[in-house]
């Protein structure tokens, strides 16, 4: 591991009832960079993950009893902790994700305003009184914790994909067990090491790190003590841990893959549209949910739009995250390079045609642009998840509206026009959760973030997520 500025950030055990849990069997975690070794992390059991849920059962009733001005000065004393060791943090996920540095430096401010948007957040949990159809009854409506919550959290955003779960559900009064990606647990682990140090009381926040992903999706999801299960990753597995939760009837969250549709109308800033194009396209190497996955071009401005996008996408700047110049990092394994090396080939021998990249080394994929896409190759059709800008041409409104929404999945969409009208017309129909005007970078705390089709359910950040976190209780007082 590379020098940190703090070394007591870097923890490799699991964090159960404030305390740091020796488990007999260790993993290696993996610098994607180099495909060498960063840590050895201890392998917590699903026994291990029992104990944690146990702590924050225990923990519950203290924490939710606090007052939400209480649990707030804790959560920014987090959050403060957070950004003074922003550049350790965010070295920790350039070393075990390969983002570049100023992505991570970013990922940790961003995470961390979650943290301190729910501290706040916590306080306006209102609640309601209901004029009532009787005058000796009075309607209230209190809003309250659901309980423990569990979560569920991928690679990609090894540090903000944990708080906006966490910071809503401690801000709302509930517990937390957090199970990361077993490829990049020290982010977690570094994060507990400050909620520690900030004084979230034990039990409250417990991160269990395991490669046993499917034994302990299955307790988070069946365990009749957690009345919350909250999971960021693919459709696929989401639909999956939808059913298990079931059995115990959880309230889940749902933040699954998505399609995202970059449209560029002939009416649009051209120049803008490309740096949205790159900023949506090729950040964290097009590893994001809402990465645009189809770029949509109106035909007279399509030799014009795609002659700069290949020109701006030649000065991205491939290499180990560490490095500064870096501006587009490795791929998380070589998996994922074979995912995107499929999709690109397939796409191409059904009519695609390579216009720059489309080679690999090591964990690395070239930044890709393919034009002569249509919506039915691979490419298009599937969650890319890599740096490959697939570029589609449309003629009018209507024809690109069908185009875009043609997709099971429903996160975020993109859309540049100068148009007013149009402006309207496309937010109002496309059909996703989340939707990009003239703007190629949408997350912040303040803003809703979720899908709609089977892109999920809930929404994370803004005052929205914290009811994702609470349940709503209804008192009838009689005899008035
Ligand atoms: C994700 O990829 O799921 C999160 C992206 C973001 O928060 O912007």
């Amino acid at each position: 591991m590379q020098s940190l500025i703090n070394p007591q950030l870097l923890k490799t055990k699991s964090y159960i009832n404030g305390q740091w849990h020796n488990s007999q069997d260790k993993f290696e975690v993996l610098n994607p960079a180099t495909n060498t070794m960063l840590a050895e992390v201890e392998n917590a059991t699903t026994d291990d993950l029992e104990i944690a849920i146990a702590a924050a059962k225990n923990a519950l009733p203290s924490w939710s009893a606090k007052s939400a001005n209480e649990r707030a000065s804790l959560m920014l004393k987090w959050f403060d902790l957070m950004m003074e060791h922003q550049s350790d943090l965010a070295k920790i996920i350039t070393l075990e994700q390969g983002k570049p540095l100023a992505e991570s430096t970013g990922e940790i401010g961003y995470g961390a305003a979650f943290i301190e948007w729910f501290a706040h957040e916590g306080k306006r949990a209102y609640g309601d009184i209901i004029p009532t159809p009787s005058s000796d009854k009075r309607v209230l409506v209190i809003k309250q914790p659901v309980g423990v919550v569990a979560s569920v959290t991928p690679w990609n955003f090894p540090n903000a994909m944990i708080t906006r779960k966490a910071a809503a559900a401690l801000g709302a009064g509930c517990t937390f067990v957090s199970r990361p990606s077993e490829k990049t647990p020290l982010s977690a682990l570094a994060m507990a090491h400050l909620a520690d140090l900030a004084g979230i009381p034990d039990g409250v926040f417990n991160v269990v790190i395991g490669t046993d992903a499917i034994g302990m999706g299955k307790i988070l999801t069946e365990h009749p003590d957690i009345a919350k299960f909250t999971f960021t990753g693919s459709t696929q597995v989401g639909k999956k841990l939808i059913s298990q939760c079931a059995s115990s009837v959880k309230k889940v969250s749902m933040e699954l893959g998505g399609n995202a549709p970059f449209i560029v109308f002939n009416d649009a800033d051209i120049d803008a549209a490309v740096e949205g194009a790159i900023a949506s396209k090729y950040r964290n190497s097009g590893q994001t949910c809402v990465c645009s996955n189809r770029l949509f071009v109106h035909r007279d401005i399509s030799e014009q739009f795609t002659q700069k996008l290949i020109q701006r996408v030649k000065l991205l700047k491939q290499g180990n995250g560490l490095d500064k110049e870096t501006t587009l990092g490795p791929m998380i394994d070589e998996r994922a390079i074979e995912n995107v090396h499929n999709l690109v080939t397939q796409s191409i021998k059904m009519g695609a045609t390579l216009l720059t990249g489309g080679k690999h080394s090591g964990n690395y994929y070239q930044a890709t642009v393919l034009s002569n896409v249509t919506n039915d190759m691979p490419i298009a059709a599937q969650e890319i998840f890599g740096p490959v800008a697939p570029i589609i041409i449309f003629d009018d409104e209507d024809e690109v509206l069908r185009l875009a929404n043609d997709t099971q999945y429903g996160l975020a969409a993109y859309c540049y026009t100068n148009n007013f009208g149009r402006v309207w017309r496309m937010s109002e129909k496309l059909e996703f959760g989340m939707v990009g005007i003239n703007e190629g970078i949408i997350s912040n705390p303040a803003a809703p973030f979720g899908g709609v089709k089977q892109s999920g359910t809930g929404r994370e950040g803004s005052k929205y997520g914290l009811d994702d976190y609470m349940q709503i209780k209804y008192v009838c007082i009689g005899g008035i």
